[in-house]
């Protein structure tokens, strides 16, 4: 399939995207694929222990290989800052920053300890394996259960965050209603896994300079992390990171092996990479393992009455990480009396953090678990179900949204799945040997705006660059922000390049939150503007000033000249245009000026919506669960490119088919390790078991939301649809399962 071309890239064009050919042909560096003269690999030598100290590190055997560089660990690492401010960066969370190599403290089991620096990878490799620690073990606890017993106690006055926002008397209303459902339900921890591990080249420049190539979706804010931890000046440190194989969240923090390259660079002045493995990606980020207890209440034709939706989360002993999962089914289903409790609790883990939707992709689709069951008890059809209670305002605080379009998306998920041939009763569906469940659930994530900066270059033959230091995870921020360009200036895709993954260029956010298409877009759209307008005024300098001293809402922009809305024949090129005015390049760098926020008055809701609709077939006597048919239809305001804006929706779809039935951490509480710590025992969904997944876009103009009318697809997808394939296994079995992944032993019982 190829994309139109050779005319003007509009907005809105299911474009292939432009990094696609440099992917496929290997082209594409990624943090771990640059050459480096004279490069040394550092391996990590990860705990033994989940807590204690460590008394003894005996590297004898390892530093006696000929090219074992040096064996660093926290008894000769350079000096390090003291305090926590050093250690904290634009997204990091309350509490106390991880330090690698700082001291003898064991934290976590998988914890870096030690790092081998040797001239080749493979040696490094074999080096760590001669390494032989002595500890000192004090007892630890990994078991959320257990964690959940103790009385919370912040690590900073930061985390004394705000209960969400209750409304009415919900423990009464519950009370009182004739028809009600309660359950805990449970989601275990998900450790991060995109394709690309943890992996970071730092290039040891001299003169006080690195160049540093990260897995990262924030370079400008890995720069100044490294700067603050490490004493460089922020401009002598550069961080790259132009391909980013996956991220989904584990990269909006600076990770510990850039840190731990950094230092290793820094103490042997040295070029350095390194690398986890897949089986220490299971000692790093991952989303917090959650119970939510919600309870739900109606009257006798389904009305919601009462909502209570309590949650607890896992953390660190030393970070407080806290997400937002109770708000999301306060905000969307109208119900005069609901609560919402949150809490945490300590685990002796890594810290916890954000994944795909934190919050929502958890606290959203345990909940829409319990609106089925509510759907049930009250004897209404669990779409009907969700209409009934529909709120057209964001139920939670009373603001309007911006836009939502729900009920639309309902509408047409629920006609192109064939939902009205749906019979309720569970197992009254069936395909031969195999019983058919179909189920429903809907999602809310949010639409988010941030400031964003952008420069960007035209030259006379129309070849247009525009640059902003935002990164591009896999999501599409290359295409996007050069489709929009494009559309800016009237140019064919090919006449466009985009950069973006490097600290120098203009500041932009980390990617994240699913807000880089809306604010990365504004900042090119603003941009490219600006250079139109520029050309404009350059066209006035032509002789006879063919375009008659037009102003900008007279013209248009197209195939590399100006021409006159009025009378197209009446245009003047680019090239001629800039010569007129002695111009090489005409050149814009800013942001655009933009409110988000409102006063208290005017403030809106800003959120993306969807409705999932799920088909599974089980077989009757093995229970083995087949995800036969999705169909999501998504409301997130303008979509920029359908094309890779559906990528981002069935990827989501995908983790959430991996959430409901497959994705799974294992820890042994005795020894505090993750055992399943690779992929033949993580499960994740394999292409066998993604069958027809379906992405319908609803038309949601919104021009309020963001200034391109972008409201973001990197989370929404994943929202919901877990609870939409677990509804549908209820309805084919008649099993209702509350700790996921619903594997084949919790049907069988
Ligand atoms: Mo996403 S969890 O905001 O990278």
């Amino acid at each position: 399939m190829t994309s139109p071309t050779r005319t003007t890239a509009r907005i809105g064009d299911p474009l292939n995207r432009v990094d696609g050919v440099a992917k496929v042909t290997g082209q594409a560096r990624y943090a771990a694929e640059h050459p480096v003269e004279g490069l040394l690999y550092g391996w990590v030598v990860s705990s033994g222990i989940t807590k204690g100290r460590i008394v003894r590190i005996h590297d004898e055997g390892a530093r006696a290989l000929p090219e074992v560089v040096e064996v660093m660990t926290h008894t000769n690492r350079p000096q390090l800052p003291p305090f926590d401010h050093s250690y904290t960066d634009a997204v990091s969370v309350p509490g106390s920053p991880f330090r690698a190599l700082y001291d003898e403290k064991a934290l976590f089991n998988g914890q870096p300890i030690a790092v081998v620096i040797a001239g080749t990878l493979e040696t490094a490799r074999y080096a760590a394996s001669l390494i032989d620690v002595e500890y000192e073990s004090e007892s630890h606890n990994t078991d959320f259960a257990v964690a959940l017993t103790s009385q919370f106690v912040p690590n900073d006055k930061r985390s004394t965050f705000e209960p969400p926002q209750s409304r009415g008397d919900a423990h009464a209303a519950y009370d009182a209603a004739p028809l009600k459902v309660a359950a805990d339900f449970h989601v275990p921890a998900y450790y991060h896994n995109p394709m690309e591990m943890h992996a970071s080249t730092v290039v040891w420049e001299g003169n006080g300079r690195i160049t540093v190539y990260d897995k990262t979706q924030g370079p400008q804010n890995v720069q100044a992390y490294l700067a603050a931890v490490f004493g460089f000046s922020p401009e002598h440190v550069r961080v790259k990171n132009p391909y980013v194989g996956g991220a989904f969240g584990s990269g909006l923090r600076p990770q510990y092996q850039v840190y731990l390259a950094t230092l290793a660079a820094k103490m042997l002045e040295r070029s350095v990479r390194v690398v986890l493995t897949r089986q220490q990606m299971f000692s790093h980020v991952h989303r917090p393992e959650t119970v939510q207890t919600v309870a739900l209440a109606t009257d006798t034709s389904g009305r919601l009455q009462a909502i209570i939706n309590d949650a607890a989360t896992s953390t660190s002993r030393f970070e407080d990480y806290m997400e937002t999962v109770c708000d999301w089914g306060l905000m969307n289903y109208a119900c005069e009396n609901a609560s919402a409790k949150y809490t945490i609790a300590r685990v002796d883990t890594y810290t916890s953090g954000d994944m795909r939707a934190p919050g929502a992709a958890t606290g959203m689709t345990l909940f829409e678990l319990a609106v089925d069951e509510m759907a049930y008890a009250a004897s209404v059809d669990p779409l009907q179900f969700r209409l009934i209670n529909y709120s057209d305002k964001n139920a939670m605080d009373g603001t309007p949204f911006t836009s939502k379009a729900l009920r639309e998306a309902c509408a047409q998920g629920a006609e192109k799945f064939g939902w009205s041939r749906r019979t309720p009763a569970p197992r009254s569906m069936r395909d031969g040997r195999e019983l058919v469940g179909w189920g429903v659930a809907t999602g809310i994530w949010d639409a988010l705006f941030e400031k964003t900066s952008a420069h960007a270059k035209l030259l006379p033959n129309g070849d247009l660059e525009v640059a902003t230091a935002a990164s591009d995870i896999g999501t599409g921020t290359y295409t996007v922000m050069a489709q929009v360009a494009a559309d800016t200036l009237g140019l064919p895709i090919e006449k466009v390049t985009a950069t973006l993954g490097d600290s120098a260029l203009p500041k932009s956010t980390v990617e994240g939150g699913s807000k880089l298409a809306a604010s990365a877009g504004a900042a090119v759209q603003h941009v490219c503007r600006g250079v139109a307008e520029k050309l404009l005024v350059a066209a006035d300098q032509l002789e006879g000033q063919p375009l008659g001293g037009a102003r900008m809402e007279d013209v248009t922009f197209a195939q590399g000249r100006i021409a006159l809305k009025s009378d197209a024949t009446r245009s003047i090129s680019f090239g001629d245009a800039m010569s007129a005015a002695g111009l090489d390049t005409i050149e814009v760098e800013d942001s655009p000026a933009w409110h988000s926020g409102g006063s208290s008055q005017t403030r809106k809701s800003r959120n993306t919506h969807n409705a999932i609709f799920a088909e599974v077939k089980v077989d009757e006597e093995l229970c083995v669960v087949r995800v036969t048919r999705i169909v999501i239809a998504v409301a997130a305001g303008r979509i920029i490119n359908p094309k890779t804006a559906r990528s981002q929706i069935l990827g989501g779809v995908v983790m959430g088919i991996g959430m409901a039935l497959h994705e799974e951490t294992a820890t042994d509480h005795r020894l505090g390790r993750v055992m399943n710590h690779n992929f033949a025992e993580y499960h994740i969904p394999a292409h066998a078991d993604i069958q027809d997944i379906e992405v319908i876009f609803v038309d949601e103009p919104d021009p309020e939301v963001t200034p391109l009318g972008v409201k973001g697809v990197g989370e929404i997808g994943i929202v919901g649809t877990a609870a939409a394939v677990v509804n549908a296994i209820y309805h084919a079995t008649g099993k209702r399962v509350h700790s996921l992944p619903v594997t084949i032993d919790k049907l069988l019982v």
